[in-house]
């Protein structure tokens, strides 16, 4: 029977693209006030604020390009003969770009837009206003479509499903401090699964993971692919 391997990211795939990421050293959450641009309440207080935060998130995002870290995991759900699923925290569309297809974005994608009042979502466009309204209802009640904290993440049954099944678990680029990701592994351990963490340094959740595999996305998971695929084909 062909392992299935499940994979959730973080910003750290990303972030040889261009793309910051959140806790470290110059992250987002050093320029801005996470309460103020990725809450309800901060939305609510200030959505001019919160806006511009993501416009320039989602410019940001439809510039940068997939990086090799990206590709590869593309390569292993295109040559592995069993599943592969890529849950992601990251709400750009990198691993899309780089041609994956199994792709759930537990957190939202910054490409899309959500209606408060009646549900309906949307492509974004690249400038969201707050006079926008929604194409569906014409409510003035437009939002980016990311789950901010306080929200319940998307996708949740679903990945629950896949961390049963899961042979293989491994989590790359990811500091293990935001829940419920940072549960995942030791979710997908209690169910069988091999846990690995692929990071640039150890993450606060390390002691989760049976392997770890240390450095920059771009060389450490072309590898741990190619070695994937050696072992399982
Ligand atoms: N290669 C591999 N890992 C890297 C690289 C790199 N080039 N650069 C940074 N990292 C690692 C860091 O060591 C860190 O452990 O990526 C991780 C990034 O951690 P965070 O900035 O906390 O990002 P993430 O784990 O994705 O945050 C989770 O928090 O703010 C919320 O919703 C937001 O989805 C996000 C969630």
């Amino acid at each position: 029977m062909a392992e299935k391997i499940v994979i959730l990211t973080g910003a750290g795939i990303s972030a040889e693209s261009g793309l910051g990421t959140f806790r470290d050293v110059d992250g987002l959450w050093t320029k801005y006030d996470l309460d103020d641009v990725a809450t309800p309440e901060g939305f609510a207080r200030n959505p001019d604020l919160v806006h511009s935060f993501y416009n320039a998130r989602r410019a940001n995002s439809a510039a940068a390009m997939p990086n090799a870290a990206h590709n590869a995991l593309a390569k292993l759900e295109q040559q592995h003969a069993g599943d592969v699923i890529i849950i992601t925290q990251n709400v750009d569309g990198l691993h899309e770009a780089a041609g994956a297809q199994n792709v759930l974005h537990m957190h939202g994608i910054l490409a899309g837009a959500l209606c408060d009042t009646c549900g309906a979502r949307w492509t974004a466009p690249v400038t969201m206003r707050t006079t926008d309204t929604c194409p569906t209802c014409k409510a003035n009640a437009t939002r980016p479509d990311v789950v901010w904290f306080g929200e319940t993440p998307y996708l949740m049954d679903a990945i629950h499903e896949h961390l049963m099944q899961a042979d293989v678990f491994a989590a790359i680029g990811t500091s293990g401090e935001v829940y419920p990701a940072a549960s995942f592994a030791l979710q997908a351990a209690q169910f069988g699964a091999h846990t690995v963490e692929i990071n640039l340094e150890p993450s606060a959740n390390v002691s989760d993971f049976a392997e770890t595999l240390f450095g920059p996305a771009t060389q450490t998971v072309p590898a741990w692919v190619n070695a994937e695929l050696g072992r399982v084909g």
